[in-house]
Order: C-alpha cells, then structure tokens, then sequence
C-alpha cells in the first residue's frame, strides 16, 4: 500500500523567545505543497521494522524519523507486528521544507491502521509532537497557523491556490544549528506580528521569516537568491523555516517554470523544483490514509 507524504513551506516565521527547554517559540503560517515522498508499507509477521529508500545521501537507520515512528508506536502498544517500507524520497532534507516530519506523520496514521492499534488521533499527534516540533502540522495539512515551538496549530481559511518555485542549494542546514545562530542576535524587544498583520489584511507583503538574516549573514549568496526571486516577480520570496530552501509564489506554473530557469541560469549551482500549494481537503485526499 502507497501513501504520500507532503512537503511544507512556512509563509513567514517570527521567533518570539527563547523558551527553558532549549527550543525557541515560535509564530509561523505553514502551508502545505504538492511535493511528496512515497512510501510503500509492506506487512512483516515478524516484529521487524525494516526501512529502505532511493537516496543514499538519505539515512534509512534507526535515526530516520519514519523508523522512530513506528518504533514510537511499538512502545506505545507493545505486541508482535512488524512492517517493512521503501521511500521514494522526493523531498530533500535539510532544507525546511517538512520532509521528516511529514514522513513520520503519515507512517504513525498508517501503521496505527495496519496494526489495528486503535490509538485515537490525539494520542498519534502526541507521540508526534515527541518526535519532532514540525510534526503536529501534519496532522492538519493545507494552511495553518503554528505557535508555542510551531506545534500548536490552528488551521486558517484558504483563500488562494499558487504556483510555488522551490530553490534549492548545493547544501542542506541542520535545524538545530540555525536556531543556536539566532538565538545570539534574538532581542526582547515587544515587536509588532507581522502574521497577524498578515491574517487580518491579506496583504502577503508584509511577511518574514526572521531565521534569514542570521543565514543570509552566513551564506550571502542565499539573499542574492531571494532578490532575485523578486526581481523575477514573485508575489513572495521567502526562506522556508530554518532553511537553505527558500521559495517564490507565482500565479502560474508558468511564470514559476520560467522564473525558476532564469534563476538557474544566474544561480548554476542551484536545483529548483515547480509544485502547487495544497489546500486541507486537497492534502487528505492526496496522503491516501485518513485518521
Ligand atoms: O523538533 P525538531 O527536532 O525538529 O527540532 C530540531 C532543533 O531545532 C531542536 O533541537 C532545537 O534546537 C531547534 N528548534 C528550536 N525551536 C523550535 C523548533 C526547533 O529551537 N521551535
């Protein structure tokens, strides 16, 4: 059985402190993407969990996040059950785009399924919450509103469907070190939410992503790209999360194809992908496993 796994974009990120358990909290607007890995679950009698995929840059031991879910799982209702699941990755990791957390969502709705484990849904968002600050979005889809360390989600209205241009860098960025950077340069000042700003007028504009400038000042040629993006139209050019994707919206599949080519050719060294944002109803129909 095959299921999908999405890919996310956060359209804006405010960090608002530093919190006492080590994570930052965080306000941010995620918005799912039509980008997805697959993953094909094949039952064991035994109780194995055997993890495979197509990239080797990937690891598939026992730090993927797909393995630490099912084994999450096994602790949660111990019995003997086991699976095995090859990945088609398709998301790249390290580059804020999801692809982790999004995998280890859909394999806790799925193998709570095949396992016939009868965990209810709030049980599986918190032993995903466990596993990753970014997994609770999962469970929800399409666009939301993330606060507390980005774990406490609220779903938004949906009002517009784009074109999105992903670029991706030679290199990927650890999530971990980008928070430590910021947190150096994070000042208590009472700031004005430039989400909320954003979900009472609409007006895309105005929307941040406050983890770029300690990235941009690292890696420069990263804001070039985000110029650039403008430069080629964009209704919006951000970095997504912590990084080093960062992303256009356009109107059209079109002008993303082709903003995307022109940034090719002034950026050689990057790759870019065209994809749609997907809208909730959309997003649950497309993982192919419900709750
Ligand atoms: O939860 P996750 O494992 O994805 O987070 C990776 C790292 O990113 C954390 O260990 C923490 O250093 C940092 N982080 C943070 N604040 C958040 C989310 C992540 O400081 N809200």
């Amino acid at each position: 059985m095959k299921i999908f796994a999405l890919a996310k974009i956060n359209l804006g990120l405010e960090v608002i402190r530093r919190r006492d358990d080590g994570y930052h909290e965080l306000r941010t607007l995620f918005q799912s993407l039509s980008l997805a890995d697959e993953l094909e679950f094949f039952p064991r009698n035994d109780d194995l969990i055997r993890l495979s995929g197509n990239k080797k840059s990937v690891s598939w031991g026992n730090d993927n996040l797909i393995y630490q879910a099912a084994l999450a799982l096994k602790r949660a209702k111990p019995g003997t059950y086991g699976v095995e699941i090859k990945v088609r990755k398709n998301i790249p990791p390290g580059y804020g785009l999801g692809g982790g957390s999004s995998n280890a969502a859909v394999t806790l709705l799925f193998l709570n399924q095949l396992w016939n484990l009868g965990l209810a849904p709030g049980e599986l968002v918190e032993i995903g919450r466990q596993l990753g600050a970014d997994v609770p979005f999962f469970f929800h889809g399409g666009f939301c509103l993330g606060e507390g360390r980005g774990d406490l989600i609220q779903p938004q209205p949906e009002k517009w469907k784009w074109a999105v241009l992903v670029v991706l860098p030679p290199f990927s960025l650890s999530t971990r070190w980008v928070f430590q950077q910021a947190r150096l340069s994070l000042t208590s000042k009472p700031k004005v939410s430039k989400i909320n700003q954003f979900l009472k007028s609409g007006c895309l504009a105005a929307l941040e992503n406050e983890l770029e400038e300690v990235v941009f000042s690292r890696f420069p040629r990263l804001r070039e790209i985000k110029e650039a993006l403008k430069d080629q139209k964009a209704e919006l050019s951000l970095m997504s999360g912590s990084g080093s994707a960062l992303y256009g919206l356009f109107a059209t599949s079109q002008q993303a194809e082709e903003a995307g080519r022109e940034i090719s050719r002034l950026f050689p060294e990057v790759e870019f992908r065209v994809c749609q944002t997907v809208k909730r109803s959309q997003y649950w129909t497309t993982i192919g496993v419900g709750v």
